[in-house]
């Protein structure tokens, strides 16, 4: 009997109406747009702004847009996971409200969160499951309603982040397609540089700490850019070498878009050329979790087949990865 892998059969997207371009950010922070897009690439990003909105009514359209391409029946689900940085809530689950709403009733569910590796972590955790032949219908989204811990007032992360969704089906293959390997790294030594320090369970918010903002992300920019570029690089050269890959072999790079420079570095480590790298944080700046399934999602069409796709992510905590993948079919 051959071998069973976790291939990807669907994908969906979703990213609110609301666009807030780099000229809208100049009359808010002392910033400019010719300095974003130089620096990042990032021309515009979509937010959330419906009251009492939270990263699961992202979520839910996501996979809602990935139910109604593909006709699939949410009964079939088996697991919902919804990686993400920013639950809707403490203490209840984002992705069990997400399933139920979606109807996939005959499912259980959690929320994986590893900040910006949380989608790539999310591919390990579905693939081991589908290989192990206990699930056979997986749902991962990457969802993130970064807005509501931004501080509109610290332009170090107001320019970057972005809220968005994507959404994407695993199931068994058995023509080898899917997940061909991985290398997955943390280094808690980095979490100083890229956190929101209040709110959680070490540091609850006080009046004082809420008064100063405390509660936002805050980010140490050039010690995460540098520690980016050389962990998402690193893996990515890596997980070719010891496939035997050559950058021939791959039909695309889906890195994580948290800065242009930063995809970039690692295209330019494996020798790839621009045609082969995917890129829409111009549209949505860094929408965390939901950066690798959005590219998934907006380049679906010129996906074939056999595909090699290099998926490379890096976050807070420090995490960091980078699978091989092949696509499995042509939509
Ligand atoms: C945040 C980030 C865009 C800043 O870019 P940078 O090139 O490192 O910029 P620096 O912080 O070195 O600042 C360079 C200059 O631009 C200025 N500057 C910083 N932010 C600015 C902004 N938004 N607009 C205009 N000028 C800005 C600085 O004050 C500095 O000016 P100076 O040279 O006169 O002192 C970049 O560090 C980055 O992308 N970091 C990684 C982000 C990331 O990946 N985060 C999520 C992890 S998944």
């Amino acid at each position: 009997m051959s071998k069973i892998t976790a291939a990807i059969t669907a994908v969906g997207g979703y990213v609110p109406d609301f666009v807030l371009s780099n000229k809208v950010l100049e009359t808010m922070v002392d910033t400019n747009d010719e300095w974003i897009t130089t620096r990042t690439g990032i021309k515009e990003r979509r937010i959330l702004k419906e009251e009492g909105k939270g990263t699961s009514f992202l979520a839910i359209k996501a996979a809602e847009d990935l139910i109604n391409k593909t006709g699939l029946d949410p009964k079939e689900i088996d697991l919902v996971i919804v990686a993400t940085a920013t639950p809707d809530m403490k203490a209840a689950s984002t992705a069990a409200y997400t399933a139920t709403q979606i109807g996939a009733v005959n499912a259980f569910s959690f929320d994986l969160e590893a900040a910006c590796s949380s989608f790539l972590y999310g591919m390990s955790t579905v693939s081991a499951y589908i290989e192990s032949g206990r699930y056979k219908k997986i749902l991962l989204i990457g969802a993130d309603k970064n807005s509501s811990f931004i501080n509109y007032k610290d332009r170090a992360t107001c320019i970057i982040f972005g809220d968005g969704a994507g959404a994407v089906l695993f199931e068994p293959n058995n023509e080898g397609l899917g997940l061909q390997d991985e290398l997955m790294r943390s280094n808690g030594e980095g979490r100083e540089f890229l956190q929101a320090t209040y709110g959680g369970s070490s540091y609850p918010i006080t009046e004082d700490t809420f008064q100063e903002g405390k509660h936002y992300v805050f980010q140490d920019g050039k010690t995460v850019f540098k520690n980016a570029v050389f962990n998402m690089a690193d893996v990515a050269e890596r997980i070719l070498k010891r496939n035997n890959l050559t950058n021939d072999d791959i039909s695309w790079l889906a890195a994580h878009q948290a800065n242009k420079r930063i995809i970039d570095a690692t295209a330019n480590r494996i020798n790839l050329e621009e045609k082969k790298v995917m890129m829409n944080i111009q549209k949505y700046g860094n929408t965390t979790s939901a950066t690798l399934p959005l590219l998934l999602h907006d380049y679906e069409s010129q996906l074939k087949k056999g595909d090699n796709i290099i998926f490379a992510a890096f976050g807070g905590g420090f995490t960091w990865g980078s699978i091989y993948f092949k696509w499995a079919y042509n939509s």
